[in-house]
């Protein structure tokens, strides 16, 4: 029986490339994506994994042509839609992280009703990623501290409160603060489609994680290269520093 990983993330990479192989649209390869990413949703639910977080769309991915963007946010509104109804038969709880603002007002309705209506589930907890940033993220955290102790507003020169004492915070005080507050520690952290970088995903949370990489395109990622990967995960020897 596999011990599968408390948390696995996973940067879904690859689509275009994909597309561009078969000399089809970038888009193409998106909705082919939705597929895939349906597919690892329902198998990390039936193996037990408890929380899975997926990037969809990073702040630097506004850098893409609006034709692109427009689809990407298309596919979405269509694929959450859709989808709504596997996410409360299968007992997924669902959420985004990220900036909602700045995203078109139809997906930030569905996105909205789908985090209300799967909001007592337990499963399996699925975060998606959109108009996402980790340093972002920790930029906000500090933000929001300085405003809830302190009334600071960003930009402001002095508190209300005159002169302060700075609070000794640890990790945990300061994760509170962060969007992504209740996702545990990722274990498991993968990228599809060849790169080897994180570009700018969960940087908090992946300190301690297994990095897998794999050359396969987001869209022909299969269940069972998924299950290859978290058995591989169960053979690495994970020693926090320890001997
Ligand atoms: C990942 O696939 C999906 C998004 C970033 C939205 P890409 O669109 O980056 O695909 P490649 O890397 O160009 O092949
Ligand atoms: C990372 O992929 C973002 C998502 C998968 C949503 P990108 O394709 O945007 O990343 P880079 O450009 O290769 O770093
Ligand atoms: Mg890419």
């Amino acid at each position: 029986m596999l011990n599968v990983p408390n948390h696995v993330a996973i940067i879904m990479d690859g689509n275009g490339r994909w597309a561009k192989k078969r000399n089809m649209p970038r888009l193409e390869g998106h909705k082919k994506g939705a597929i895939t990413a349906r597919s690892i949703i329902k198998k990390s639910g039936s193996l037990g994994v408890r929380w899975l977080t997926l990037y969809a769309f990073s702040t630097e991915n506004w850098a893409r042509p609006d034709k692109e963007k427009k689809g990407l946010f298309s596919l979405m509104v269509k694929s959450l839609s859709e989808e709504l109804p596997l996410l409360l038969k299968e007992g997924i709880r669902f959420r985004m992280i990220g900036d909602k603002k700045d995203l078109p007002e139809g997906l930030i309705k569905i996105i909205s009703k789908a985090e209300s209506l799967t909001k007592g589930n337990r499963d399996l907890n699925l975060s998606v990623c959109v108009n996402y940033s980790g340093k972002n993220e920790i930029v906000k955290a500090v933000n929001k501290m300085l405003n809830d102790q302190y009334h600071l507003e960003p930009g402001s020169k002095s508190s209300s409160q005159g002169e302060f004492t700075f609070p000794k915070i640890d990790d945990l005080d300061f994760k509170k603060n962060m969007h992504s507050s209740d996702l545990p520690e990722v274990d498991l952290l993968l990228r599809t489609g060849g790169e080897k970088r994180i570009s700018n995903f969960l940087l908090w949370d992946i300190a301690y994680s297994e990095l897998f990489f794999t050359e396969t395109l987001w869209p022909e990622f299969s269940e069972d290269e998924f299950c290859d990967i978290l058995s591989s995960f169960n053979l690495r020897d994970r020693r926090y520093g320890n001997v």
